[in-house]
């Protein structure tokens, strides 16, 4: 993956990373501080309805404990003390009455408990009345009460007066229903309903469900929880997912009776419309710093790739370059000051000292190239000095002979000039060898490019050094690798090469052994390689001899290898040596395929 890409990924991963990580925060802090806004909101409702509970309580209370002292009461009481009273006559006194004191239900009951006039079931006179007993809670209470038209939920306060042996009881109460749910004022998001739970239900009925606004739609998701206080008779919580859309967080509080029988079950609904918009609004900025970020992290990666890979990648291009011996493109690299102020940057540093290191090594190369220079030339005149010295010695005592030979007799000096002739002769034809091969040395040519057949070429040197081989006893063998394909290279001048490495073999070898020549290839280049089985080399010697006039042989020049090495190096190829003393030397020669120049020559050829 490229430094780009993986800059790209990691700015990206970073931005999504931390803008999730903050919206996961912001909305648990957000709901958070929204239900705790929430349950305070719920409890002050709570604590208002029970305030108003209390409130209406005591209204109805008083109003009971006024009817007491009532002129109405007065007589229910003196007609209960007759032995056999007649409660006709009240039919209708409680309704009255009731609807003067806008109470929906008030009855008169007599001290056995009997009913002597009901508002809300006039019919019901002479029935006894459960809550019309001395026990009866002096506080107002909740109370399921029958009525012609079905069950009713009340708050009821019971009080009593008597006369003499009579006693009565005045039981009234106010309906709980839409009505009284109305007379809360909740705040804005906030609603207070009521489940009807008397007549001990099991479950739940949509029917009994009491709201101060609109009808509760969907009621049935309330269900669980209604069943939850039905169970425990205990506050319960949930948040309910309506259908329409609306998330809404009721608390269900149970209302019970004088007996502790649950009556019904007081919800306060808070919507969560307010939680929901702003977790959208989180989610919608959250998904904006997204982008935002993703875009940011697209600019600013580009941006380091262009300040950090651009240099590098042209750096690269240019260390390439001065590989392939461009040493041009190298010093193009950095700006190209030396002692300036520091560089801003780390690139620009590596550019500068990129180019610092292409300058010096120029100037080393150049330096080395000189002195080389200058060292081949004073070794080329020493060994020339060398090897003409040797022939000149024996020249000098030649003629200083001759001229002695002269002041004796005519015959001894003809016998002298003749002898001293032939050695001038022969050191002189010395002289001609070493200066021919000097003058070989100096002018080797360049290579004419041709396909080349490394098999043919190393049976064809086999072949030259037969009676050679045979002679000094030395068995051939040749290894040559199948299908080896042709490459580019002069057959002269590289039959000249293996031939100077079988000459050196043979030499090795005085008292016999074996040459092995090997071909091989590989992808880009082909191998010839000579062994032999003689003294081998040690490691110094393998280190000098590619030395020109490097020799350990009296008539050696010490020039093959220096030639042999020439021609491989022309060849744009190398050559190796692997030996051990009394082990025997291998020198390997590597020759590149030189496709280019294949085709170019076989273009020619063909
Ligand atoms: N196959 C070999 N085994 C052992 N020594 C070798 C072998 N080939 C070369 N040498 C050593 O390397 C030296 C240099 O060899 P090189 O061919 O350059 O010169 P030379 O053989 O001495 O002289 P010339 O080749 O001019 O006759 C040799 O003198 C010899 O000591
Ligand atoms: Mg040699």
């Amino acid at each position: 993956m490229s430094l780009h890409r993986r800059l790209l990924l990691l700015f990206a991963l970073t931005v999504l990373v931390s803008v999730a990580a903050v919206t996961i925060i912001v909305s648990a802090m957000a709901r958070r501080a929204f239900d705790r806004a929430n349950d305070q909101r719920t409890a002050a409702l709570v604590a208002q309805f029970r305030r108003e509970f209390d409130r209406k309580g005591e209204g109805v209370d008083r109003r009971v404990e006024a009817l007491t002292t009532s002129s109405e009461a007065n007589r229910m009481l003196i007609a209960a003390a007759r032995p056999a009273p007649d409660y006709s006559n009240f039919l209708d006194t409680a309704r009255t009455i009731a609807d003067a004191q806008q109470l929906d239900f008030l009855e008169f009951a007599d001290d056995h408990g009997k009913i002597i006039s009901s508002a809300q079931w006039p019919a019901k006179f002479g029935y006894l009345e459960p809550a019309a007993k001395p026990s009866a809670p002096a506080t107002p209470f909740l109370k399921e009460e029958e009525t012609p038209a079905g069950s009713a939920l009340g708050l009821f306060a019971v009080r009593s007066t008597s006369a003499g042996e009579g006693k009565l009881y005045v039981i009234g109460g106010v309906r709980l229903d839409k009505a009284f749910l109305a007379t809360f004022t909740a705040p804005a998001g906030m609603r207070v309903m009521l489940y009807e739970n008397f007549g001990r239900p099991s479950g739940f009925a949509p029917e009994r469900l009491l709201a101060s606004g609109p009808a509760v739609q969907d009621a049935g998701q309330i269900a669980p929880l209604i069943r939850q206080v039905q169970q425990n008779s205990r506050e319960s919580s949930a948040v309910i997912h309506w259908r329409s859309g609306d998330d809404e967080g009721i608390t269900a509080f149970p209302l019970t009776g004088a007996d502790d029988e649950l009556l019904g079950i007081l919800l306060v609904g808070s919507s969560r419309q307010i939680y929901v918009d702003l977790r959208g609004q989180i989610r919608s900025a959250a998904f904006v710093a997204g982008a935002a970020g993703l875009l940011l992290a697209v600019v600013l990666s580009s941006w380091a790739a262009a300040r950090v890979t651009r240099p590098v990648e042209q750096l690269a291009r240019a260390a390439q370059e001065v590989a392939a011996g461009n040493w041009d493109a190298g010093l193009a690299a950095g700006s190209g000051t030396d002692a300036g102020p520091p560089s801003k940057d780390e690139i620009t540093a590596l550019a500068d000292s990129f180019h610092r290191m292409t300058r010096d090594l120029l100037d080393q190369r150049e330096r080395l190239v000189q002195s080389e220079r200058v060292a081949a030339w004073r070794e080329l005149a020493r060994r020339l000095a060398h090897e003409l010295k040797n022939p000149l010695f024996p020249l000098q005592l030649t003629i200083e002979n001759l001229l002695r030979a002269r002041e004796h007799s005519q015959q001894q000096f003809d016998e002298t000039f003749h002898e001293s002739a032939a050695t001038l002769l022969s050191e002189i034809a010395n002289l001609k060898n070493i200066v021919s091969r000097f003058s070989e040395f100096s002018r080797m040519p360049q290579p004419h490019f041709q396909p080349v057949k490394l098999n043919e070429l190393a049976a064809d040197v086999a072949k030259l050094h037969q009676a050679q081989l045979a002679q000094a006893k030395i068995a051939c063998d040749l290894q040559l690798a199948e299908s080896i394909d042709p490459i580019a290279a002069d057959p002269d001048l590289l039959h000249r090469a293996v031939s100077n490495l079988v000459l050196n073999a043979i030499e090795a070898m005085p008292q016999g052994g074996k040459l092995t020549l090997r071909s091989r290839q590989n992808a880009n280049a082909g191998h010839i390689e000579v062994s032999d089985s003689g003294k081998g080399l040690t490691p110094e010697e393998c280190a000098n001899l590619f030395t020109p006039y490097y020799t350990n042989k009296v008539y050696g020049t010490g020039l093959g290898l220096a030639i042999v090495q020439s021609i491989v190096s022309d060849h744009g190829g190398k050559i190796s040596v692997s030996s051990e003393p009394g082990c025997g030397a291998t020198f390997i020669i590597e020759l590149p395929a030189n496709r280019e120049k294949l085709q170019a020559a076989q273009g020619t050829h063909v």
